[in-house]
Parts: C-alpha cells; sequence; structure tokens
C-alpha cells in the first residue's frame, strides 16, 4: 500500500493520480491533498478520498476551506503550508504535479523528508535540475512526463556509459505543419486544442511551441546525467513512440504505449513492480509511425531552451520563468503566438548567468526575469 500525497490534486495530472486511487483499491491511499486556490474543487476531493491534511498556496482560499471543515482534515496555508504537507510523515509517496516553480520548495522538502518523488512538475527540474539532483542522491525520485518515464525503461538495468543518444519524442503540436505567416495568426483558443493529449493550459501551449519539448531536453539531461551533444529530439505526430535510447552498438530501444499519463503516473507509483494496466492496451496492426525533425526556424523557443540548457547556471530558471509570464500573456490575448519565443529570446539575452548554486540565487533569477519579461510583453 502506498500513501501518497499530491500536490497539484486539482490538475489535469493531479486528478489522473486520483483516478488510479480510484483504480487501485488497497495499493494505493491518499493522505494529503495540496493545490493552488481552487477551494470548491479540493473540497471536493476531500468528501471523496477523506485526506489527513490539505493545503492550498493561497491563503485565503486556504481559510475559506478551513471554514467549510470544521471536523477536519488539517488543512495547512501558503508556501509553508506546502511545504509541510510535502514532509507530511504518515506519507511515502509525494506526487508533485503543481504547475510552475511553486513545486520547487515542496519537492526538495518531501526528498530531504525521505519520500519517493513522483515528479510531474518539469519546471523544478528545469530551473534547479542540479540543487533537486543532489537533493534525490541516494532517495528515489522517479519522472512522471511521459518521455522521461520511457527513457527510464529503455535504461533500466543498462550501463549508462553505453548510451550513445537519448531521442525525445513530441507529437509537435496542433501548429506542426503552419507556416510562419500561419504561425502569427493563431489563438490561444487553437493553442489550447492539443491533438494528442489533454493538458492543463501552461504545458499544453508549450506543447505548441516546443518549449515543451525544449523543457524536456533539460530534465533529461539532469535525471540521466546525459550531455547536451547527446540529446534530439524528433517530431512524431501519432504520439505513440514516448521516446528512443541509442545504445553504443546501435541498438535503439524505444518504449511505446497509448498517450495516456495514467500509463506514467502508474509507472512511477509502483516502480519497480509493473501493475495491470490502468487504461486499454496498445493496438498496434494496421498503424503507420512517422518520425521528422522539428523546424527549429519556425519554432524558436525549442532553440532558446537548449541554448539555456547548455549555458546552465541560472539560464534555465530565466528561461522558464520568462516562458510562464509569456504563455500567460498570450492565453490573455496580450501578445501573439511568435511574441511568446520573442519575449523569452529577450529575457535571456539580457541575463548574465550566475552559477545558480542555492535556492535563493534560483528564486532571485526567477523574480527578475519575470519582471523583465512582463515589460518586455508590453512593449
Ligand atoms: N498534464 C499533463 O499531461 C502533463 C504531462 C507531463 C508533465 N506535466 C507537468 O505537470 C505539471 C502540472 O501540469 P498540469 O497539466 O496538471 O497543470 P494544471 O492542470 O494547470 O494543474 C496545476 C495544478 O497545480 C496547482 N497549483 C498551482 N500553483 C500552485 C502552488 N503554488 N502550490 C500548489 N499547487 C499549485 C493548481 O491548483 P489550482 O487548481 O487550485 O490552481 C493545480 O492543481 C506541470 O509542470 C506540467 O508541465 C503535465
Amino acid at each position: 500500500m502506498r500513501s501518497l500525497v499530491i500536490l497539484g490534486s486539482t490538475g489535469s495530472i493531479g486528478q489522473q493520480a486520483l483516478d488510479l486511487v480510484r483504480r487501485y483499491p488497497g495499493r494505493l491511499r491518499v493522505v494529503g491533498l495540496g493545490a493552488g486556490r481552487r477551494a470548491d474543487l479540493l473540497l471536493e476531493q476531500v468528501h471523496r478520498f477523506r485526506p489527513r491534511v490539505v493545503a492550498l498556496a493561497d491563503p485565503v482560499a486556504a481559510r475559506r476551506l478551513e471554514t467549510e471543515l470544521p471536523a477536519g482534515p488539517v488543512v495547512l496555508a501558503g508556501e509553508e503550508g506546502m511545504r509541510e504537507l510535502a514532509g507530511w510523515p504518515e506519507a511515502d509517496t509525494v506526487v508533485v504535479a503543481t504547475s510552475g516553480l511553486g513545486g520547487l520548495v515542496p519537492t526538495l522538502a518531501a526528498l530531504q523528508a525521505g519520500k519517493r518523488v513522483a515528479l510531474a512538475n518539469k519546471e523544478t527540474l528545469v530551473a534547479a535540475g542540479n540543487l533537486v539532483m543532489a537533493a534525490a542522491r541516494g532517495k528515489e525520485l522517479l519522472p512522471v512526463d511521459s518521455e522521461h518515464v520511457a527513457l527510464h525503461q529503455c535504461l533500466r538495468g543498462e550501463d549508462p556509459a553505453a548510451v550513445r543518444r537519448i531521442i525525445l519524442t513530441g507529437s509537435g503540436g496542433p501548429f506542426r505543419t503552419l507556416d510562419a505567416p500561419g504561425l502569427a495568426r493563431v489563438t490561444a483558443r487553437e493553442a489550447l486544442r492539443h491533438p494528442v493529449w489533454k493538458m492543463g493550459p501552461k504545458i499544453t501551449v508549450d506543447s505548441a511551441t516546443l518549449m515543451n519539448k525544449g523543457l524536456e531536453v533539460i530534465e533529461a539531461h539532469h535525471l540521466f546525467g546525459v550531455d547536451y551533444d547527446r540529446i534530439e529530439v524528433l517530431i512524431h505526430p501519432e504520439g505513440v513512440v514516448h521516446s528512443l535510447v541509442e545504445m553504443g552498438d546501435g541498438s535503439v530501444l524505444a518504449q511505446l504505449g497509448p498517450p495516456d499519463m495514467r500509463l506514467a503516473l502508474a509507472y512511477a507509483l509502483f516502480y519497480p513492480e509493473r501493475v495491470s494496466p490502468p487504461v486499454s492496451l496498445l493496438e498496434l496492426a494496421g498503424r503507420t509511425l512517422t518520425f521528422e525533425p522539428p523546424r527549429l526556424e519556425d519554432f524558436p523557443c525549442l532553440r532558446h531552451a537548449c541554448r539555456a540548457g547548455r549555458m546552465g547556471g541560472t539560464m534555465p530558471a530565466v528561461l522558464s520563468a520568462a516562458d510562464e509570464v509569456a504563455v500567460e500573456r498570450f492565453l490573455r490575448g496580450e501578445i501573439s503566438f511568435p511574441g511568446i519565443s520573442r519575449v523569452v529570446g529577450r529575457v535571456m539575452e539580457e541575463h548574465v548567468p550566475g552559477p545558480a548554486a542555492s535556492l535563493e540565487e534560483i528564486l532571485e533569477a526567477d523574480a527578475w526575469a519575470r519582471r523583465r519579461a512582463a515589460e518586455v510583453a508590453g512593449e
């Protein structure tokens, strides 16, 4: 029986994690739930899953929730509350499914408390990869992103020194075949219609700009200790091959599966055990699988991310923070689709990266990038 804390339980990944709790009774139970500000949805989840403790990042929403729950559970608030929830003694596993950098402090707290961390929140690894990997030494940090779960499976039992290159696949998003003038006209509504995956708004837009793939390159570098020269991206519109590893002897290992995050979540929660599948099996007969290189000229966010990764230090935190702001502005209709890469590129140009040796330094770079991105977006 695994005892879970789910951070970001009201979001797309969080709700799928709760779906697994329903599907594997006796194997998974909920100890704690945390979210940003959606108190109503969290309240419904409290009634359904009976956690011992809940937390909301927004203190006002947390107070409202507390008045609705006079008989418990414990209601925590703010960043301190999220940190306490992540280290809650009764839990052995923490699913970090918050969006944005809000996942960083709880991830570090969960690792320090010796929990298994199932990490969906990619911004955490992008912004603070070295710090997180140092905190994870000797602990259990399992990826939840489907590409990294694929790589984790391909690399199971393999000598890391025998890896020639890692190939991350991506669907290419809804605008894969649009030319530059077409990309300049796309709306937020169109960007939110992903052809393969159903996800939260930020990652859906990131998938459309290919920033998501770039963030995943940085994630893969940290998780698997592979340098950037040996990480490549291939567009695979069918979304069935979740990533590949080329070994030193020329063999290419791939992991295939239906595009459903519950498979990746179940892998991270039950590893090393392989449980019965939570979704229907993949039918391969009659399928055509295609691969093509990414169009870097028309999707510069992927290039920005790879550059930020190679530069290292505080640059990936700046990339990620500027992107969060730019995506928000795009969703509000304040900047165009190509405006996202323009904002990120400009903020990166102005940043002189520091070593990212401490949490404070990373949070400072993050705050600076958010401020500058808001200014550049307003120009
Ligand atoms: N969705 C996918 O298929 C997918 C796949 C791979 C990786 N990921 C990664 O997983 C993470 C979550 O993605 P998502 O699509 O599930 O996002 P989402 O649907 O937008 O959900 C985000 C969740 O985080 C909560 N949250 C926001 N700020 C918070 C804070 N400061 N402290 C605690 N909780 C906070 C939100 O609470 P409220 O609802 O109260 O605002 C919500 O529960 C992202 O980093 C994403 O890149 C997602």
